[in-house]
């Protein structure tokens, strides 16, 4: 009976440890029993040792296939699914244009709920198993978004209050009291979501940050993305009682109370070495988004190149995101493949896809205080893991190698991507079973 409670799958797998080892397995065996990883090991190895459990039944042969961890997005916009491949100028035209009409429809809670359940199955579907969201402003659209997520999710409805449209403008009061019912609701699965310091006030920020502390939430927002936002965000400031003299956009949520341990800052391209010395200090992380920075000619906003080896000289901690719709498509692959290829154009090296791998999967878990269970295959972990096949012809030589020989090919097919992935799996449980 004993067979009863494992479950056997052999691949090809690559276990990212950090950002410039990946363990890789060339044929491997996975070993799962209730839903955790019990071992990983080559598969010769393998059959050796559980030979007496392995049945037909309980032992699956992915084939040829590349077996990795789920990802973590650690920055998208669910509510901006329809607006991923709209013409892009620059950030704050493309949200006036196109972002702000299209969050509008999330007031209406039957098409909220439609497209929550459609949206979250097609993100299982890509490989992506958790990270951090933002909704729109509304409380039924975040209802739905916690109601249809399949994994492990931070999400937050955005806070505007000034500088917006006014259908999607709240007064300070009704964020606020939403906030702490939606805590009460959700616990720190709700993420306190100020858009950013343009449509949200201080008083808004630093209250609510409060709650969120209090109740060990994670808090988001977006942060020196462009050098038009940037201009905009302290020219608003100076007229803010309390903020005249302040002189950078981080210093604002430093003052605001929106920096810390569980703050998870979207972009940071423009920063000063003060301002990184202040993320450093409260632990605040950066989730880079490069899809979504890319060039307008690539389909982003062309925000820009992050500074990945500055950030990492100030110690500062950071990992990946869609930014979903700023970003054109759902697959983290995508988003590897956009951070590797633009810093090799630009001759920046150490931007590799082992490293890119780590900051789409442990690096996430880890920030999201989730790593002693997800975001690789360690051992006692959840078995959360994605199958991509490879084409029988690639024979990769090692971690680099494998996930430059799958992702490479699709550089000018890009949503191809987003269909990659045969198999998702959740603590064990298949979410996604494509073909
Ligand atoms: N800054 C404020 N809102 C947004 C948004 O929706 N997307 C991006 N990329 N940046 C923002
Ligand atoms: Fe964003």
């Amino acid at each position: 009976m004993a067979s009863q409670k494992y479950f056997f799958y052999k691949g090809i797998f690559l276990n990212p440890l950090d950002d410039s080892n990946c363990e890789f397995l060339s044929e491997g065996l996975l070993v799962v029993k209730k839903g955790k990883i019990k071992n990983l090991l080559p598969y010769a190895k393998g059959l050796k040792k559980y030979s007496q459990e392995m049945t037909k039944s309980n032992t699956k042969d992915f084939g040829h296939a590349l077996v990795m961890p789920g990802f973590f997005d650690m920055h998208f916009h669910w509510v901006q699914d329809d607006v991923r491949e709209m013409p892009k100028d620059s950030l704050l035209e493309w949200l006036e244009k196109y972002t702000f009409p299209t969050e509008m429809k999330y007031a209406k809670a039957p098409y909220a709920e439609k497209k929550a359940k459609t949206f979250f199955k097609k993100l299982a579907s890509t490989g992506t198993i958790g990270g951090a969201c933002y909704s729109s402003i509304h409380e039924n659209a975040l209802h739905s978004a916690m109601t249809h997520a399949k994994g492990e999710f931070v999400i937050g409805n955005v806070l505007m209050n000034m500088n917006s449209p006014k259908e999607l403008t709240q007064t300070n009061d009704a964020s606020l009291k939403l906030t702490q019912k939606l805590i009460k609701k959700y616990g720190d699965r709700h993420c306190f979501t100020p858009r950013f310091a343009i449509t949200t006030p201080p008083e808004v920020m630093s209250k609510g940050s409060e709650m969120a502390d209090k109740a060990k939430c994670f808090k988001q927002t977006h942060l020196s993305e462009t050098p038009a936002e940037i201009d905009f965000v302290l020219s608003i400031y100076k007229k803010i009682p309390g903020f005249e003299k302040v002189q950078s956009y981080t210093e604002i949520y430093e003052k605001s109370g929106m920096l810390g341990k569980r703050s998870l800052m979207g972009h940071g391209i423009h920063l000063s070495d003060k301002e990184l010395k202040i993320l450093h200090k409260t632990k605040t992380s950066i989730i880079h988004c490069p899809t979504s920075n890319a060039p307008i000619k690539d389909k982003g906003l062309g925000s820009g190149l992050f500074d990945f080896k500055k950030l990492e000289k100030a110690k500062v901690s950071w990992a990946m995101g869609s930014d979903i719709g700023g970003g054109p498509f759902l697959s983290m692959f995508d988003v590897m493949r956009s951070y590797v290829d633009q810093n090799k154009k630009k001759g920046v090296k150490g931007a590799t896809f082992v490293k890119a791998l780590y900051r789409s999967t442990l690096a996430g878990a880890e920030i999201l205080g989730l790593s002693k269970h997800s975001g690789n295959f360690a051992k006692n972990k959840d078995a959360n893991f994605i199958v991509v096949p490879l084409k029988a012809s690639l024979k990769p030589k090692n971690a680099e190698d494998a996930l430059k020989k799958l992702i490479d090919p699709f550089a000018r097919s890009r949503q191809n991507y987003d269909s990659l992935v045969t198999h998702t799996c959740l603590k064990g449980t298949f979410i996604y079973k494509g073909k």
